[in-house]
Parts: C-alpha cells; sequence; structure tokens
C-alpha cells in the first residue's frame, strides 16, 4: 500500500468515482439519481467512508443506522453495506483499511455492534466478525395458508401513517419472545415501504402483515402477530391469493408458529443466508442485552482484540437477572479467553462447545461453560432482511 491512501468521509465530490466502483464491482443496474440521493443522506450523517488515493475514491462502505434485538432488547447496531473496491486496487489491504475505519466510526457514532452479510468471510474474520445468525427463507403452499382461519380478528388496510404502529407491535413481540437477531430499521425506511403501491400492508390489533407479488408467487417482507387467531388471519389473507399464487414465500424465524399451523412442511427450496456479527464496544454491548431469565454468572474474562483494542484486556463477566456487566478486572489464571470472533459467536448465542471445537474460546471450566451457555442462549438469531 502507498502512504497516499486514507481513510475519508465520503463527500459530494466523491459520488461520481463511488458509483464508477460500485458499477465495476456490483455490476450494471440501479438508478443513478436514487443511489446518489441515499448516498448523500448516508455521507450527511457520517455514515459513508472511503478510501482515496490522492484525489481519487478507490473503496467505499456505507453504514445502516440500525438496532438490533438481543435477548428481548433494542440495540445500536451498524449495518455496513456496499463494501466495494476497485478492481486494480484489490489484493492489498484497501478493503481491510477500509474496515477498520468503519470499525472506529461505528464505535465514534453509539453502536456497540456491527453486523453485515459477507461476500466473502475472509475478509471480515480477519476484522473480528463471526457469523452471528441468519436469513431464513420459507416457501409455503399458498393453500395450506388460505385454510388457517381467523375470520373473527378485525384486519384493516394499512399505509404510511401506520409505520410507528408497525415498530410498536413488533417490540411488543420481540420483547415478549426474547428474541435475537431481527432489525429495526429508521422510521423513514419503513414509511416509504408502506406508500409503496407494490407492497400490500394489513394490520390487527396484535399483530401486521405486508407482502408483495414476486414472480406470479406471493412474498411476505414481514409479519409480526401477538395471538394465535391473528397469525392465523394474516397467514389467511396472504393465503387468500391461492388461486393466483401458488406459493407464499417468507422470511421469518425458524421457530415461527406458522411451522407448526401450517398443514405441509415448508418446501424444500427453503434456504439460510448467514450474517455476520461483531462487538464494537463490548462493555455497552453486553450492558444493552437481554439474557435468559434465571441465568446467573460471574467469571473472569481475556478479551484480545488489535483493532479495537479498548475491547482487549482482563474483564469480570456477570449476569443476574437477565441483564449483563463487563467491568475491567484484575487477570486471572482461570479467565475465559476469546478473540472478537469468539466473543460475537457467543454473543449470538453459539454452544461454547462449537466455539471450543473451532479454537475461538479457551480456559475457563466446563461450569463457565454451562453457565455461558444458558446466559447467552436462547431462540436462533435470524433477519429478515438483506442489506
Ligand atoms: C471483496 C473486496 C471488498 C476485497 O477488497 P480487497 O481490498 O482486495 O481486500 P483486502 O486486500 O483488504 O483483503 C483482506 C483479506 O481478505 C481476503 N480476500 C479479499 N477478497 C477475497 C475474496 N474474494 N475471496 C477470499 N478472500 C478474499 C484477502 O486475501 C485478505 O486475506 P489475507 O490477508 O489472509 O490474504 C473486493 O474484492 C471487492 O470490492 N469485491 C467486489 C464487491 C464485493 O464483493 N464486496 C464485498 C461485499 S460484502
Amino acid at each position: 500500500m502507498t502512504d497516499a491512501l486514507r481513510v475519508v468521509d465520503v463527500a459530494e465530490e466523491h459520488l461520481d468515482s463511488a458509483w464508477q466502483v460500485r458499477q465495476r464491482s456490483f455490476g450494471p443496474g440501479g438508478d443513478k439519481a436514487e443511489w446518489r440521493k441515499t448516498a448523500l443522506e448516508f455521507a450527511q450523517d457520517g455514515r459513508y467512508l472511503g478510501v482515496v488515493d490522492g484525489d481519487e475514491l478507490v473503496a467505499a462502505a456505507r453504514i445502516w443506522p440500525f438496532e438490533q434485538w438481543w435477548g428481548g432488547r433494542r440495540i445500536p447496531m451498524a449495518g455496513v453495506a456496499g463494501v466495494v473496491v476497485a478492481p486494480e486496487y484489490r489484493g492489498r489491504g484497501v478493503a481491510s483499511l477500509l474496515m477498520r475505519g468503519v470499525l472506529q466510526r461505528s464505535v465514534e457514532k453509539g453502536y456497540p455492534l456491527s453486523a453485515l452479510y459477507p461476500a466473502t468471510t475472509v475478509l471480515y474474520r480477519h476484522l473480528g466478525y463471526e457469523f452471528g445468525g441468519g436469513r431464513y427463507r420459507f416457501t409455503f403452499p399458498a393453500a395450506d395458508l388460505r385454510m388457517l382461519g381467523g375470520r373473527g380478528v378485525a384486519v384493516r388496510k394499512a399505509g404510511k401513517a401506520d409505520a410507528q404502529l408497525f415498530i410498536e407491535l413488533a417490540s411488543k413481540l420481540h420483547e415478549t419472545q426474547r428474541s435475537n437477531g431481527p432489525l429495526i430499521w429508521p422510521l423513514r425506511q419503513i414509511e416509504s415501504w408502506l406508500e409503496d403501491d407494490d407492497n400490500f400492508a394489513y394490520v390487527a390489533e396484535d399483530g401486521f402483515v405486508v407482502y408483495n407479488w414476486s414472480d406470479g408467487d406471493l412474498s411476505i417482507d414481514e409479519l409480526v402477530a401477538g395471538s394465535e387467531e391473528t397469525a392465523r388471519a394474516l397467514w389467511a389473507t396472504v393465503g387468500s391469493g391461492a388461486s393466483i399464487a401458488k406459493s407464499v414465500l417468507v422470511h421469518t424465524a425458524p421457530t415461527d408458529p406458522v411451522h407448526l399451523l401450517a398443514e405441509h412442511e415448508a418446501e424444500a427450496e427453503s434456504r439460510v443466508q448467514r450474517w455476520m456479527l461483531r462487538l464494537t464496544d463490548a462493555p455497552a454491548a453486553i450492558a444493552q442485552r437481554g439474557y435468559a431469565a434465571g441465568a446467573v454468572l460471574d467469571l473472569p474474562v481475556h478479551l484480545e482484540d488489535a483493532d479495537l483494542p479498548a475491547n482487549a484486556g482482563d474483564w469480570r463477566l456477570s449476569v443476574a437477572d437477565g441483564t449483563g456487566s463487563l467491568v475491567a478486572a484484575e487477570p486471572s489464571d482461570d479467565a475465559v479467553r476469546l478473540g472478537a470472533r469468539g466473543l460475537a459467536a457467543l454473543y449470538a448465542g453459539t454452544p461454547v462447545a462449537a466455539l471450543r471445537g473451532a479454537g475461538l474460546l479457551s480456559g475457563g471450566s466446563a461450569a463457565a461453560d454451562a453457565a455461558l451457555d444458558t446466559a447467552f442462549g436462547g431462540s436462533t438469531a435470524y433477519m429478515l432482511d438483506y442489506f
């Protein structure tokens, strides 16, 4: 790498080269004016970083201002997207340089967590990201959903004005279920989906559904239901399209009640896309997460984190009453030893045995392993959305 390469905030004058690098990285397509408008919003909020060689922009990445549910609590999360390096600059550490800037910026902007969908895991593993969960897609026969009933439930058409209500209904569900993984998008983004004529949205007292057509089938973006009757009503609303649509595609939790309600199991083309997680501010991420009710632990932990050294060192990890803390402590021979990848995977609920098996966790004791599994375990981490 030459000394001229440095991380900068992407500014308006960089946007033409950012678009070019993007086209060369992800292929042609997209509306340039639309892309420019969104890019400027990211740039103006300090969430669009680039690498320049002299004056020329040669790499870029964006940060989405998300929140994410962990153990039923919402935590600010930097969603990293659109990581691109100009082809002639690849293979010499430019993406790594850029991503270190992204991690630093995430901490500065108060995101204790960062997540991304990796096109290659190598780059991100070097930077402390590890698989955190999946985006699960299932396909149900529309005719099965049509039969689910729920006719006694009042369901009305929803629109842009319901965006805040949708966030509240989803929040209630995720708190109750102590969900792990789902995103909360910025309100404006939800409003723009709800005013899009291609999306059909319906709301009941304790739930909602948003769906659309996809190549002759129906595709559900999100379905939230606080009760069995509402679940039946909303799934059946989508299934009522069965005379035209053979299948209903849906991104949902692998443990969603629909798997127990629908007569036939989801079709074989169900698939999972994995996303990666990183703790950018370990004490804040531990303090803001929720934990299994009844879990109690108090352990010495030693963390290695070359890219974000504020996380490194000796800590005391405690969990009680569903709340956790990570407090600086003296070194201990009994410490559980983790790097950034191990910490991310543990946080996301990966069993300690798997972490040991992959060399991502060492030290500690069998009793510590059991306590960690109980505290961080829970429902499978999932996201509904790609970003
Ligand atoms: C993927 C991309 C961003 C990597 O940029 P880069 O500047 O070449 O990456 P770096 O030189 O910093 O590489 C860091 C590490 O990742 C590895 N890596 C980079 N690209 C890789 C690939 N396509 N497959 C496997 N490993 C890869 C490197 O070998 C290096 O690991 P090493 O130090 O063990 O050798 C770049 O190739 C690109 O823009 N591709 C097209 C768009 C894309 O896929 N973006 C990623 C979206 S998540």
